[in-house]
């Protein structure tokens, strides 16, 4: 595994790569890598001739009093995850050369960021578009692969490269969820054992309103109720918001077919986890860690 901390050098490696005729595949994280990065890397294995992944914590999607300063990092277990997964270029530019000063022009994420986490998260969107534009001219991918979990993201990052034609291609892939459901997420390193045990309410939750999907029910309202009443009242955690959304306009609907996503976030403790399900499939279209 080769790992270049410069821009330019990193575009000439892609460049090169791509001039012999191989296709590049990007999976762009945070780091502190888990399965669920690790299953994008497999994909992009599968997908591209070489995988290029970068880590970087990028602190223009972090709002005021969020986590940018204790989010997790751990760039020696993140490195040894990534070269047995067979990567073959870690990407880890540093803050300083990819924000030499505050970038006056950003993305907008639009009428994308309306709902979901939009309205809790003001410009958090906006962030992760201005440095995915970035990274996608930097590493200039062929394909480049979002995880569902953070749907809302994914979705806006797909728009935007089909908005601004950029030649990459955005897949989107499962969700991978731990054995017991609960969504794999950097996050989840902040949970105690109690908060993890409020944090299995929510794939239940979301799961349940699959179940009443299933019976007929489509009225939306019922299926938020559903979806609420599952996850239950706890101390020291509340739902922020439980949406029922059209999957590429990622607006509200009050009716709902079998592609429509069914999203929630909730605090927990001190975290804020998210999760979504397409209602017609629920957690078993995603996929397991294996127990
Ligand atoms: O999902 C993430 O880890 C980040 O939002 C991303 C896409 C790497 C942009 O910083």
């Amino acid at each position: 595994m080769i790992e270049i901390t410069g821009l330019g050098d990193m575009r000439n490696w892609s460049r090169e790569v791509r001039s012999g005729g191989e296709r590049v595949g990007l999976v762009a994280t945070m780091g502190f890598l888990h399965e669920g990065h690790l299953r994008l890397v497999d994909r992009a294995l599968a997908e591209a001739d070489r995988t290029v992944l970068s880590i970087f914590v990028n602190r223009l999607q972090f709002g005021p009093g969020e986590d940018l300063e204790s989010y997790p990092r751990d760039i020696a277990h993140d490195r040894a995850a990534a070269e047995r997964r067979q990567v073959e270029c870690l990407f880890v530019p540093d803050a300083a050369a990819m924000y030499p000063t505050d970038p006056v022009v950003r993305l907008i994420a639009g009428s994308l960021s309306e709902h979901l986490c939009g309205p809790s998260r003001p410009g958090h969107f906006d962030g992760v578009l201005t440095v995915v534009a970035k990274l996608f001219n930097i590493v200039e991918p062929d394909i480049a692969l979002f995880g569902r979990k953070d749907f809302q993201q994914a979705q806006i990052v797909k728009r935007m490269a089909s908005d601004l034609n950029f030649p990459t291609e955005v897949v989107i892939a499962p969700t991978v969820r731990d054995v017991d459901s609960v969504a794999l997420s950097s996050r989840n390193a902040y949970l105690s054992e109690a908060d993890r045990e409020v944090a299995r309410r929510i794939p239940l939750a979301l799961d349940a309103a699959h179940r009443l999907f299933l019976t007929g029910k489509t009225c939306v309202d019922d299926l938020v109720a559903e979806v609420r009443n599952t996850f239950g009242e706890h101390a020291g955690a509340a739902l922020d918001y439980v949406e029922m959304v059209d999957p590429s306009t990622l607006a509200p609907i009050r009716m709902a077919s079998s592609d429509s996503i069914v999203g929630l976030a909730a605090r927990v403790g001190g975290t804020r986890l998210i999760d979504n399900v397409v209602v017609g499939d629920g957690v078993s279209g995603d996929d397991f860690v294996h127990g």
